[in-house]
């Protein structure tokens, strides 16, 4: 039996195969218990949730503030412009404080370091909402999908075409462990973060799979079965905004593209997104299924909240993966 209480939920770098499974379990449990059985299951009554937001969000705090309220807690929005955190206060005192009021706190934060001060500092679990370096919740949402939609994981082909940023460095530290391959396309000048790319390669070898990195956006989505992209500009790149169109040119995902994909592919897109990095052809496509990879980021980040807090049992016989 996997236990997660206490840890710190930063990167999926630090969960093994049969823990990113038992989570997905977790999350597949829950959306069965809410949705399907309409049923009233509050195991965390009595906690709370600080939730940190140095940057914008519709996803993540809304699913962690309706998932967190729906368990029986109480979800406490902390956004800049009304804590100290930054301003006057330090990152490790603000750990030290809320250590006192809170059960548990997410941060979505401009550097990962953050991250790593709060969860050294604090005594209660952190969970990373996003940083520049990761965003694990996303990840798990979105191989919940896929499992949804493909019953199987293993043996499928994962296509990145995009920028080298969080989202794929999440999904680099997770595919493997599923079995999923990964094939990878950046402009030059925007490829994944080294360290992270060297571990995937790592975790791919360690479980047998493929990770395979290009410039070319056609080559990436050969056979490929799944098309993720991400917007080309991130939070706090801004000013990149010009730059960066311009090397991006040719990375938009469309229906030619999709053309050379396995005939079963499919297109997930983290949100929100922007129309020069998938057409509408294809966000509005049949094979989109960004709608239920966003409602599956509540699922994900309630069992993710649940776990770090408490033991759970689900009742759904463990999915295969
Ligand atoms: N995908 C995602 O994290 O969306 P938000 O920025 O709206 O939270
Ligand atoms: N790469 C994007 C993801 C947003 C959910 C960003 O960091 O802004």
């Amino acid at each position: 039996k996997v236990s997660f209480q206490q840890r710190h939920f930063l990167t999926l770098k630090d969960f093994s195969s049969e823990e990113v499974k038992s989570l997905l379990w977790v999350a597949a449990d829950l959306k069965y218990r809410f949705k399907d059985r309409n049923e009233r299951y509050t195991p965390l009554a009595g906690r709370s949730a600080g939730l940190i937001f140095e940057k914008r969000s519709t996803r993540t705090r809304v699913s962690t503030e309706t998932g967190v309220a729906l368990l029986g807690g109480h979800p406490c929005f902390l956004s800049p412009s009304d804590i100290h955190l930054g301003v006057n206060e330090s990152s490790k005192d603000t750990a030290k404080v809320l250590s006192g009021f809170v059960d548990i706190v997410l941060a979505r934060v401009y550097r990962h370091n953050d991250l790593e001060v709060l969860a050294r500092e604090g005594s209660i679990p952190v969970v990373n909402g996003l940083s520049e370096l990761y965003h694990p919740l996303q990840a798990l949402a979105d191989f919940l999908t896929l499992r949804e939609h493909y019953k199987s994981l293993k043996g499928l082909t994962l296509a990145w075409v995009g920028d080298g940023n969080n989202i794929i460095h999440s999904l680099m530290m997770t595919a493997p462990k599923l079995g999923v391959n990964i094939r990878c396309a950046t402009p030059k000048g925007y490829e994944c973060d080294p360290t992270v790319y060297s571990d995937a390669v790592d975790l791919a070898e360690q479980h047998g799979t493929t990770m395979y990195c290009t410039t070319d956006p056609m080559d990436a989505c050969k056979d490929a079965n799944v098309l993720v992209t991400d917007t080309w500009i991130s939070m706090g790149q801004e000013e990149e905004k010009n730059e960066r169109l311009r090397a991006f040119q040719g990375y938009q995902i469309t229906k030619k593209m999709a053309a050379v994909a396995s005939p079963d592919w499919c297109f997930l897109h983290c949100l929100p997104r922007k129309p020069e990095e998938v057409d509408d052809e294809v966000f509005y496509s049949r094979q989109s299924l960004v709608w239920q990879e966003a409602e599956n980021r509540k699922w994900t980040v309630m069992a993710v909240m649940l776990c770090l807090l408490k033991d759970h049992q689900p009742i759904l016989d463990r999915p295969s993966f």
